[in-house]
């Protein structure tokens, strides 16, 4: 193996930058010919690929989002689209890649691999939904944007002594609400692990008003209800003035915080030593403080388990 191409895919997340740099300078110093595929599989299937060297990935490290773009592709799963995107990489001569991002993203990794270009999918999502990984990159700089803009909600709510529901992101996973809920101090935290029925957060809002409490935060992971509607219930119901806050995508960019360049170079510098090692379809994750990997197949059906221990934190001091 003397090429290998990156992509990112799915939505972007800060560090994705590092993970790239990581990825080019440890292929460059061990003797590979790098390539960027620009715009994720689909700029795969469309042959927007590109040699680098070295300095393609200088000042990058501190930027977010991803300078080789990042696109969604779900006709990736049609084997026919594949195979022009194995067509492509013929042409470039390159036999092995680095896919960075979410689970769509691992599943287009395992299906290459299958049709034999060793690919190995690095967890870049800010959502931390991929059960393979403790943390994915860009998790921890998502989490540093929520707590912050938390931080500022709970100035304005004191002044006008209101309630702030703040959905974030997430997808159909609760770790920005749980563990942004504990970093910012909310009051509420709402996910699917730690659900609350209706009556329950407004009860406890009625409670901490009676105690004093000037501002009342909820947190909530996206899609469990609308934000909008539930703000309005619980004025109705508390007479307590409520707004809310859709973060949205601002959780998705900014300079990734040093924790993950970090995570994103180990990341990176393991990628490459898979593919050394001849290996493909598998990903890279982080248990605890070390670096493992496994066949992506696996990592896929693992289920996410519930942060037992941090949903009791959330419990006792939210
Ligand atoms: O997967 C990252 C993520 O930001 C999710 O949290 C969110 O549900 C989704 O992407 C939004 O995707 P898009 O920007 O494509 O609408």
């Amino acid at each position: 193996m003397k090429k290998v191409g990156i992509l990112t895919s799915g939505g972007d997340a800060p560090g994705m930058n590092a993970a790239l740099r990581a990825v080019v300078r440890a292929g460059l110093a061990n003797g590979l010919e790098m390539f960027v595929i620009y715009d994720g599989y689909k700029g795969l299937i469309e042959g927007n690929i590109k040699q680098v060297d070295r300095t393609f990935v200088s000042d990058i490290i501190n930027r977010g989002g991803t300078i080789i773009r990042s696109a969604r592709l779900p006709e990736f799963a049609d084997v026919e689209v594949r195979k022009a995107g194995i067509e492509q990489l013929k042409k470039f001569g390159i036999e092995a890649l680095v896919c960075i991002g979410g689970d769509g993203t691992y599943q287009g990794a395992k299906a290459l691999s299958d049709m034999g270009i060793n690919c190995i999918g690095l967890p870049g999502t800010i959502d931390n939904d991929i059960a393979s990984t403790d943390y994915t990159i860009g998790f921890d700089t998502a989490l540093n944007t929520i707590t912050n803009a938390v931080g500022m909600l709970r100035d304005t709510s004191s002044s006008h002594q209101r309630c702030s529901v703040v959905e974030v992101m997430g997808r159909y996973c609760g770790d920005l609400a749980l563990y942004g809920g504990i970093a910012s101090g909310s009051d509420i935290i709402v996910t699917s692990d730690h659900p609350l029925v209706r009556d329950e957060i407004i009860e406890k809002i009625i409670k901490m008003r009676k105690e004093g409490k000037q501002h009342i935060i909820v947190i909530i992971t996206e899609k469990l209800c609308d934000v909008h509607e539930l703000a309005r219930d619980i004025e109705r119901r508390t007479n307590i003035e409520c707004r809310a806050e859709i973060l949205g995508r601002i959780q998705r960019g900014g300079s990734p915080t040093a924790r993950d360049r970090v995570l994103a170079g180990r990341m990176g510098v393991r990628a490459i030593e898979l593919l050394l090692e001849g290996k493909g379809g598998r990903c890279v994750g982080l248990r605890g403080s070390d670096l493992v990997d496994y066949d992506i197949n696996e990592a896929l059906k693992m289920p996410k388990r519930n942060n037992e221990q941090l949903i009791k934190v959330a419990r006792t001091i939210s």
